[in-house]
């Protein structure tokens, strides 16, 4: 469904990523773990069309996507939850998900998908009217993948999903980043600093190291991964 072929991005003279390549089929989560300025979130921005790819090439069902508007693959497919959340503070954690929906034009797809969103996160539903900027940190963060699958994506990209927040709140996440994936269909790649968590939900999982992909694997051979496990697991 979506190749990353020998992808490359370059900040001024910084090779943050470079030649990484992997593949998202259909329904699976791929985990892209690593340590600090490794180049995960520099490949989502790639991925998304933040940034510019300076090499390789990335193709969406086959068609090279390298040069299309960030906003048009959205519309193709493509949602990335960003590192850090990025809520509307003084909105509504309604109107925040909305923002998300703004690709979609049928009112009755954007109701649906709100219905998804709400079952999956009673939280979120129990605080729809509240602003954004007074729900805890899991909270938020909740709304910030909610608001990514308002485009009704099918690959969703999660970049730290539980960056900063309480342990057990972090199981909460980790169960509906799962029921995200079976009951809304979507693919997902999932960007954590957090690799035990990472890889025990992925399908398929790449370690980053410098900008580029040092391990690849099943999540379950990567927790077994001696270098994983010293590198990423304290083991
Ligand atoms: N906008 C930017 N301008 C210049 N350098 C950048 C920019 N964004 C990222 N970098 C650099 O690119 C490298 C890769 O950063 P990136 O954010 O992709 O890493 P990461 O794996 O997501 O790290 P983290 O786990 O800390 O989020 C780092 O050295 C970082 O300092
Ligand atoms: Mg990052």
């Amino acid at each position: 469904m979506l190749e990353v072929r020998d992808l490359r991005v370059c900040y001024g003279p910084l090779e943050a990523v470079r030649e990484v390549s992997f593949r998202v089929d259909k329904g699976e989560i791929v985990a892209l773990v690593g340590s600090n300025g490794a180049g995960k979130s520099s490949t989502l921005k790639a991925l998304m069309g933040l940034v510019r790819v300076a090499g390789g090439s990335l193709l969406w069902e086959g068609s090279a996507i390298e040069k299309t508007a960030a906003a048009d693959r959205v519309a193709a497919g493509i949602a990335l939850s960003p590192e850090g959340r990025r809520l509307f503070p003084r909105m509504s954690v309604y109107e925040n998900l909305l923002v998300g929906a703004h690709t979609v034009r049928s009112r009755q797809r954007r109701s649906d998908m709100l219905d998804t969103i709400y079952q999956i996160f009673p939280r979120v539903a129990e605080r729809r009217a509240q602003l954004a900027g007074s729900l805890s940190g899991g909270e938020q963060q909740m709304v910030a993948i909610g608001r990514a699958m308002m485009a009704q994506p099918r690959v969703l990209m999660l970049d730290e999903p539980s960056l900063g927040i309480a342990p057990k709140v972090v199981a909460e996440i980790a169960a509906a980043i799962l029921r995200v994936n079976k009951e809304a269909g979507m693919s997902v790649i999932l960007v954590e600093q957090n690799a035990r968590l990472a890889l025990r939900l992925a399908k398929h999982a790449h370690a980053f190291e410098q900008g580029q992909i040092v391990r690849s694997g099943s999540g379950a051979e990567l927790l077994a991964d001696p270098f994983v496990q010293k590198a990423y697991l304290g083991l």
